[in-house]
């Protein structure tokens, strides 16, 4: 059938571009925690907590294994396929067009109201810092409205702003060097070991009991609670390590260094995570969060009276959550760049500047769809339909290592993941209790989400794409 027309490994690779391998092992890991730490643990942490108690360092650890087992497939698809497009292009090889386009779809939920999300969490701490300095932003224009109990908000302006900066910053040509991410991702993490440091000392063992006060799932206030619906919200915490599998053209010995780039990454994160979400609940009461959601953080270093560490602490979150909205909107445009040249999207979105040498207009389509969700739409919501989006994802791809594994195992994998099939379906039924645990709403929204992404493929991409001019003995049917 048409609608599950494949590309053929061979000719994607053939089209790839000859990159300079130049990663390794520690190159890769330092990608991944920039993309990786930044709202989850500076801002979602509050709303963790609210929901599972001091246990929400169980929940960080039930997803981070979901994550290292679906990383695991993750790496495997790169080293199949090791050219730009992410799960996008790995589903256009494995299971043909139509889930190809939702895998596209999907990521653009991903990095688009990722972005999104993780401005607002930029937002919370960038305020606080002028609040600091004695530089007040009006309430009204720091939330948007509904936001905060008891407080008139209008709408998000410092995460408009920052997502427009850094999209320009983008649509120019200037993305994420090396070194920058480098430097970035040292102080985010000397912010978090200081903040370790200085804190561990003031933890009051009794703030953890009853250390699990609503158990695995249960309802609370008509809400899930518990460890697995703090798992599926602090589940977005640890995306962005996909990054690390888009390496794989530029890595050095692939084979070896992207599974330990991933696993490192997500590794070093959880550690951090774990401790500081244990140090967290310890030196206050969990309940005192519900006043900080915002910046959490910040709780506790009131509680103990460092404020010139709050600032600090500030500084670093607000660098280390800039990388992670470079990273998210830069991934934006190069898919919705892919897709169009895939012809499943207009070509609008893939014309490239002859100036800056990037797809200029996709970039700023997208990204005044980013500032202005940043600007109107809750943290919280947000947060959980890209964990949905990203979720899907994951299954799909842990799918696509199954299939193709039966389908062609002719193929060269620079990487195989060990362990299948028992990996991918430990990483899918992982996948879906996190799904279970996001509530009902959530669901509708990414339903609906999907709906538009069918009329669109319908409507647009299957009578557009580049895979009609191929005569039908080419349409890589198996
Ligand atoms: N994992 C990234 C963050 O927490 C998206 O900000």
């Amino acid at each position: 059938m048409d609608i599950f027309r494949k590309k053929d490994v061979g000719e994607i690779l053939k089209h790839s571009t000859p990159l300079k391998r130049t990663l390794r092992t520690w190159d890769l890991t330092f990608l991944g925690i920039g993309a990786i730490i930044g709202t989850g643990i500076f801002v979602l942490t509050g709303k963790g907590a609210l929901t599972a108690g001091p246990a929400i360092s169980v929940s960080f650890l039930v997803a981070a294994i979901c994550c290292g087992f679906a990383g695991l497939c993750y790496a495997e698809f790169a080293s199949m396929a090791p050219v730009a497009g992410s799960a996008y292009t790995y589903s256009y090889i494995a299971f043909g067009e139509i889930i190809a386009f939702i895998i596209g779809w999907d990521l653009i939920l991903e990095y688009t109201l990722g972005a999104a999300t993780v401005s607002v969490g930029w937002s919370g701490y960038f305020a606080n810092l002028l609040g600091n300095l004695g530089i007040h932003i009006p309430t009204v224009l720091t939330a948007a409205a509904g936001t905060t109990a008891g407080v008139t908000s209008y709408f998000n302006l410092p995460a408009f702003l920052i997502v427009l900066l850094i999209t320009w910053i983008i649509s120019i040509g200037i993305t994420q060097t090396k070194r920058a991410n480098d430097t970035m991702v040292i102080v985010k993490l000397a912010v978090i070991l200081l903040f370790i440091v200085c804190t561990i000392w003031f933890i009051k063992p009794h703030n953890w009991q009853p250390f699990s006060p609503y158990g695995l799932y249960s309802f609370h206030n008509g809400t899930a609670a518990g460890i697995i619906p703090a798992a599926s919200i602090v589940f977005f915490s640890f995306i962005g390590f996909d990054s690390v599998s888009s390496s794989a053209e530029e890595t050095i010995n692939p084979s070896k260094t992207l599974p330990r780039g991933i696993l490192l990454s997500l590794f070093i994160s959880t550690v951090l995570y774990i401790i500081m979400t244990l140090i967290m609940t310890g030196v206050v009461k969990f309940t005192v969060f519900a006043k900080y959601l915002n910046a959490p953080v910040l709780a506790v270093l009131h509680s103990t009276g460092q404020t010139w560490l709050s600032i600090i602490v500030s500084i670093g979150a607000i660098l280390g959550i800039t990388t992670v909205i470079l990273v998210q909107l830069y991934g934006q445009s190069r898919i919705s760049y892919s897709m169009s040249r895939d012809g499943l999207f207009p070509k609008f979105f893939g014309d490239v500047n002859m100036k800056y040498q990037t797809p200029f207009k996709g970039t700023w389509f997208f990204g005044i769809i980013t500032a202005i969700a940043g600007g109107l739409i809750n943290l919280n919501i947000l947060a959980e339909l890209v964990n949905i989006g990203t979720l899907t994802a994951f299954i799909l791809v842990s799918a696509g290592v199954l299939w193709m594994r039966h389908s062609h195992p002719e193929v060269h994998r620079g990487f195989k993941a060990p362990g299948v099939p028992f990996t991918p379906i430990i990483a899918i039924i992982f996948c879906l209790v996190l799904i279970a645990g996001l509530n009902w709403e959530t669901w509708i929204r990414f339903i609906v989400w999907f709906a538009i992404g069918m009329i669109l493929y319908f409507g647009y991409a299957k009578k557009h794409s580049k895979l009609n001019s191929f005569k039908p003995q080419d349409k890589g049917a198996d």
